[in-house]
């Protein structure tokens, strides 16, 4: 746990602040029909201040339903999640919609931008929702822009976009509230690999700012050289610490699902 990676920026060790993120006991099973799946059996993870997870496994294996469940977009079964010294689940859906919108930042595979709006008012857009100024708004949204290279291309919508660019703009959307933590979901997994190395470069330099990243990947040279690698196998953590010391490439990405799926009792 808490190692000292190659990426780290700060000089003191994380362990000695309360964690960003921490994460007891999670479990989601998923029901339809009489088939349950356990997509989460039980995680506890912490993240601290300045760290970047790389979250790796299999397909299928419960990572984006740990991204969900930890980030509070989806409901969990049972265990606890505090996120920046909150407690997700004791709130409402409202203040948990608001704490998300405040503390969190997210980048997923699909980019997720609104296709009628400009890049400034995509990334604009979380601000206003939580009232601030448009024209303050406008101003960090631009300054974001400038951060991620795309400062020439505001008023451009995300279809005159790249799918690198458009991916810098979501990497922007995420920043612009200076989040405590940044949820990544296969950020590279839409792109062509020479594109996919730029995001990973340009996440890398954010959290070399001092940004707080969780990112699932398959990319296995981000898994290897982030400083903590978490893999995920049938809805637990099955590493958690040192990528050198990680499963083999080969049982981090194979095609299939291993999740077991059983029948649920259905009362009559
Ligand atoms: N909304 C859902 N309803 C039912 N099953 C789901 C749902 N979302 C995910 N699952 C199942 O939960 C398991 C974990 O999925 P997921 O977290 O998406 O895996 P990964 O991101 O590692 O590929 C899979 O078996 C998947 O089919
Ligand atoms: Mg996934």
């Amino acid at each position: 746990m808490n190692d000292v990676g190659p990426h780290r920026p700060h000089t003191d060790t994380p362990a000695t602040r309360p964690p960003i993120l921490s994460a007891r006991g999670v479990v989601k099973t998923y029901r339809s029909g009489t088939q349950e799946v356990h997509a989460l059996r039980g995680i506890d993870l912490d993240v601290h201040a300045g760290e970047l997870v790389t979250v790796m496994g299999p397909s299928g294996n419960g990572k984006t339903t740990l991204l969900n469940c930890l980030s509070g977009l989806d409901d969990i079964d049972a265990g606890t999640v505090t996120v920046d010294g909150d407690d997700l689940f004791a709130m409402s859906d409202v203040e948990r919609t608001r704490h998300r919108a405040t503390r969190m930042g997210f980048v997923f595979q699909a980019f997720n931008l609104i296709p009628v709006f400009s890049a400034a008012e995509n990334i604009e857009l979380p601000l206003l929702i939580t009232g601030i100024a448009p024209r303050v708004a406008r101003k960090r949204a631009l300054d974001v822009l400038g951060r991620v290279g795309l400062a020439r291309r505001a008023d451009h919508r995300p279809g005159e976009l790249s799918g690198g660019e458009q991916q810098r703009v979501t990497v922007a959307r995420a920043l612009v509230g200076e989040p405590a933590l940044i949820w990544a979901d296969e950020p590279t997994g839409a792109l062509d690999s020479r594109t996919a190395g730029d995001i990973i470069g340009l996440l890398l330099e954010v959290h070399s700012a001092g940004q707080t990243l969780v990112i699932v990947t398959h990319d296995e040279g981000l898994g290897r050289t982030g400083q903590r690698l978490v893999v995920v196998r049938d809805g637990r953590v099955a590493h958690d610490g040192d990528p050198r010391t990680a499963p083999a490439a080969t049982e981090l990405v194979p095609a299939a699902a291993t999740l077991a799926v059983t029948s649920a009792e259905v009362a009559s």
